[in-house]
């Protein structure tokens, strides 16, 4: 395999990964939460890819992207509560589960065989122009290899999985650094997975509260424990660094790397996955100060708390 192409997000680099999808290849882009692995969701060889490219067990459905709101109602069915959540959260770092339409044209993989499929419409530019370029629905899961930290920039994807994909559009880092959040709409209004939109907010424009998902049902697969595992060991809530750690820092204090110095939430969640590929990088364990449990800090403390998993 050789080395993957790195396109820029003018027209005419847009245009040529939009032709790479067709063909089949795999595609990494940016969106405002992390860059995605992208390949034609229609595809099955593609999809497969993906799997491969990742090293990801094959039980783990994947988001579809798309363009608009009007495109994702070809793919699933629809609902007044799609409706609410599209017309306030997209585009946006919001996904949503939802029954698959009768003739969705989608590959079994990217669902892994489940009814309903995950849908996702970012609103980053360079997400936005391929997908219109492209015209098409884009599997996508976070362009790392399965089990480690989430890319924020081209330069994490190429790092992580180089050779194995065909081209990476660079368009700087990612805004939000989180992956979206996921809710289930195939029941009663779930909350599947924390992510770059709080649930407070959703489930004020719902004007109800999310459920929580039956305990010990893996309804969100990405949600098993050490998805998110660095290779060094993590330690949560410590305030003093141990000997031979690097400690990652939240408000004011000493550490090697601080996700907010002011204690702002949207500035720690935009440097989790930075900061915490960073410190892995020096090969040494890696201690975190306690986040807050508030806003963001939910999804923030989700990340830490698969990162410090036993494995
Ligand atoms: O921000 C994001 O969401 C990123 C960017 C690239 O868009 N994508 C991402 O995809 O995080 P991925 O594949 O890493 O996460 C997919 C999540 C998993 O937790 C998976 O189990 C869940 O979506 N999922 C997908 N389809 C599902 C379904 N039909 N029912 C329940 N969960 C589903
Ligand atoms: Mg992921």
């Amino acid at each position: 395999m050789s080395n993957p192409v790195i396109l820029s997000s003018q027209d005419r680099d847009i245009a040529r990964a939009a032709r790479l999808l067709s063909d089949g290849a795999l595609v990494a882009f940016p969106t405002e939460t992390v860059y995605g692995l992208g390949a034609d969701a229609r595809n099955g060889t593609a999809v497969a890819r993906i799997y491969e490219a990742k090293g990801r067990p094959s039980f783990n459905p994947l988001i579809v992207h798309v363009a608009s709101a009007a495109h994702a109602q070809r793919l699933a069915l629809w609902s007044d509560t799609a409706e609410l959540m599209a017309r306030h959260f997209w585009p946006g770092p919001l996904s949503i589960v939802l029954p698959l339409a009768p003739d969705h044209g989608l590959s079994s993989l990217v669902t892994a065989g489940l009814t309903s499929v995950a849908i996702r419409v970012p609103a980053h530019a360079t997400a936005q122009a391929l997908l219109t370029a492209f015209d098409g629905p884009v599997a996508a899961p976070s362009a790392n290899p399965s089990g480690r930290i989430s890319p924020t920039t081209a330069r994490h994807v190429l790092d992580g999985l180089g050779p194995r994909i065909d081209a990476v559009l660079d368009a700087g880092p990612c805004r939000v650094g989180l992956e979206s959040t996921i809710v289930g709409l195939t029941g009663a209004p779930q909350f599947l997975r924390a992510g770059g939109i709080a649930r407070e907010d959703i489930e004020a424009v719902l004007g109800r509260p999310l459920q929580d998902p039956p305990t010990g049902e893996i309804s969100a697969p990405g949600q098993l424990t050490s998805h998110y595992a660095p290779q060094a060991t993590v330690r949560l809530n410590a305030t003093t660094r141990h000997e031979g750690e690097v400690l990652l820092g939240f408000g004011q204090m000493a550490c090697d790397l601080n996700l907010s110095a002011t204690g702002d939430l949207t500035e720690a969640a935009a440097h989790l996955f930075e900061y915490l590929h960073q410190l892995d990088a020096t090969g040494r364990p890696i201690a975190v100060a306690p986040v807050p449990h508030i806003g963001l800090g939910a999804a923030i403390n989700d990340r830490l708390e698969r990162a410090a998993a036993p494995r």
